[in-house]
């Protein structure tokens, strides 16, 4: 059975108030849920500790980037098995935002991942196309040499570990969100890669990101290949976020 996971990515967003008071809301929000879903928070990694902290265990916690290198002389950088050392759980890995803003390439993206796994954290893959791409007919294809790119980095059991956000670039802070049919039908498409790369591919949780809100959450989550979503500024509010960890359906 592949999981239900809502990710809060709050980016370059937050202070340690911020992290006081909204980390508390959010489990109060959560805690008279019982659908299953598993909550992530992913604050810058300044803040991490305290998120940690505020977190009591019930809400997972995740890095937005991690180095190429297990250590060494790479001022500013930080390494996988620092952000597992300090608790965190998962990482992401190629936002569109690293790839766009920091040139990030689909092999730097291919190594992260292979750090973040070795480390034992999770990897959450983001993967998705720009609007020309997509207004050339080529979403399918440019996201599929991604998810290629990215897999190659992993082996075996260590699918378990992987994690899927599809975020296109041209939804992303927007307020623009793929219609659900669109979004599930490049769900199946990237379930399909997994398969063709001999990965469990049922089992692994395919997210969407881009402008999900409260009120458009409940349809994208119902699509079957959509296991959850990974949420930008709609994370920032305890309300908005935990209602959108409400529109995971239920266990069924
Ligand atoms: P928004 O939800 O603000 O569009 O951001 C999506 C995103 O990039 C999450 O990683």
């Amino acid at each position: 059975m592949r999981r239900k996971i809502v990710a809060g990515n709050w980016k370059m967003n937050g202070s340690k108030d911020l992290v006081n008071s909204l980390v508390g809301e959010i489990r109060s929000g959560l805690a008279s849920l019982d659908n299953g879903v598993e909550v992530v928070i992913i604050p810058p990694a300044l803040f991490v500790s305290g998120v940690v902290d505020q977190a009591g265990g019930e809400v997972a916690v995740g890095v937005q980037n991690v180095a190429c290198w297990d250590s060494g002389a790479y001022t500013g950088e930080i390494a996988a098995g620092m952000a597992r050392d300090v608790g965190c759980s998962y990482t992401l890995v190629g936002h569109s935002e690293r790839r766009q803003l920091f040139g990030e390439t689909d092999g730097q993206v291919a190594v992260k991942v292979g750090r973040a796994l070795a480390s034992g954290l999770g990897a959450v893959i983001c993967v998705g196309e720009t609007l020309e791409e997509r207004e050339a007919g080529k979403a399918e294809e440019v996201v599929s040499g991604q998810v290629r790119e990215a897999a190659s980095e992993v082996g075996g059991s260590q699918w378990s570990q992987v994690v899927i956000a599809y975020e296109p670039v041209w939804a992303i802070g927007t307020g623009k969100t793929a219609t659900a049919e669109d979004a599930q039908a490049m769900h199946a498409s990237i379930r399909a890669v997994l398969t063709s790369l001999g990965a469990p591919a049922d089992e692994i949780s395919l997210l969407y990101g881009g402008s999900v809100k409260a009120d458009n959450a409940a349809a994208l989550f119902a699509q079957p290949d959509i296991d959850g979503g990974l949420i930008g500024g709609a994370s920032l509010k305890a309300d908005d976020f935990v209602s959108i960890c409400r529109a995971v359906p239920g266990r069924s």
